[in-house]
């Protein structure tokens, strides 16, 4: 496991090589085995392979702009209940169980943050829910660009080891 964890890094440029669909099953698969809170399940995965939707998803923030190259973007929320924040760690699991079964399938991916908060405003979420016809209702994580590295990629180090503690902090 820690070999396919240590495969996983952020890229930010693809080839134009598509994802096979049974890959794309396989990834979606492993995101919803994830665990949530009292097994809600309550996320949404939108597949985007549409050439004009991903570009206007790489317009959702600055930093996403990768997103209109990958041939593939997982755009990731959940309906919550009212009292529901837990929809946030529900659907950060999901993400990364994506992220890593992609990882071992041999593609490259990206976690593009979309949530929104009071300091930051929720003007991201609303682009992205726009440009897929995405209800007001539903909350948004993440989108994921997904496909093959247009080089090779460099995984981080573990760290830092200072952050693990021992029978107290
Ligand atoms: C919540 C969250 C939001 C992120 N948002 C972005 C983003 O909008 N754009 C981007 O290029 N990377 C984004 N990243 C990726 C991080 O920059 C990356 O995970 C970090 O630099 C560590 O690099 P690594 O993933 O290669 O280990 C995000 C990661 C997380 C967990």
């Amino acid at each position: 496991m820690l070999d396919a964890i240590a495969k996983r890094y952020s890229c930010r440029a693809y080839s134009d090589k598509p994802v096979d669909d049974a890959l794309i099953d396989e990834i979606v698969t492993a995101g919803l085995r994830a665990p949530s809170a009292v097994n809600r399940r309550p996320w949404h995965i939108v597949v985007v392979t549409d050439d004009a939707l991903r570009g206007q998803l790489a317009q959702v923030h600055a930093y996403a702009g990768f997103c209109a190259q990958a041939p593939v973007v997982f755009v990731i929320g959940a309906e919550p209940a009212p009292t529901d924040d837990a929809w946030i760690e529900d659907c950060s699991a999901l993400v990364e169980n994506m992220l890593l079964q992609a990882a071992e399938l041999g593609l490259a991916t990206c976690w593009v943050g979309l949530r929104g908060n009071d300091t930051m405003g929720y003007e991201t979420e609303a682009r992205a829910r726009k440009v897929l016809g995405i209800p007001e209702s539903v909350r948004l994580l993440a989108q994921i660009p997904c496909g093959h590295a247009a080089e090779p990629g460099q995984t981080k180090p573990a760290g830092p080891m200072e952050s693990v503690h021992r029978n107290g902090w």
